[in-house]
């Protein structure tokens, strides 16, 4: 059994060297080296593609980091699963989109927003997702 003295000190010991923890975890993960977020390839065109994104509700339908609509593909990775000119044809129908059935937006975009979606589809697909890649939604796995 711990006298009271003991306690304290276990206790305050013992908040002291989590703490200290904490803090150099902290640290750790504020390194530069450590960035996941590809935060330096943010440029003004990766800014606008998200706007769109925002603007046009695309997560109504799609999930992107897993995050969104069940009804569409998850696209964090469709650059990496289409490629650019695949994407960009998508976003520049004028008809609604559907290989597969179900249909997407006609959105019938100009091409400097279609490279504006495709950049921030680019940055987006370029963080280190600690191996959330591998947990996408089962529509991103139908490949054709
Ligand atoms: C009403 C629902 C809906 C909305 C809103 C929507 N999409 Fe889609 N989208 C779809 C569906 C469904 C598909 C799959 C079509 C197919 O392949 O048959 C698709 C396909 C795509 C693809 C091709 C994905 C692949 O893996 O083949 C891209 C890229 C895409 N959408 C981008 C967007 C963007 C960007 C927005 C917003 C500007 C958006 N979508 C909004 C339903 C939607």
């Amino acid at each position: 059994m711990l006298s009271k003295s003991q306690a304290r000190a276990f206790f305050l010991g013992g908040t002291l060297v989590t703490f200290l923890i904490f803090i150099g975890l902290t640290i750790y993960s504020f390194m530069p080296s450590n960035d996941q977020t590809n935060y330096a390839s943010i440029d003004k065109n990766v800014v606008r593609g998200k706007e769109i994104w925002e603007s046009n509700n695309c997560m109504g339908c799609h999930t992107i980091l897993g995050e969104g609509g069940y009804y569409a593909p998850e696209l964090t990775k469709v650059i990496d699963r289409r490629g650019d000119a695949y994407v960009k044809i998508v976003l520049m129908s004028k008809q609604p989109w559907q290989p597969r059935g179900r249909k997407m937006v006609a959105y019938g975009m100009n091409e400097a927003d279609a490279d504006a979606v495709v950049a921030y589809f680019k940055w987006i697909g370029k963080i280190d997702l600690n191996g959330f890649d591998r947990v996408v939604s089962p529509l991103s796995k139908v490949k054709n």
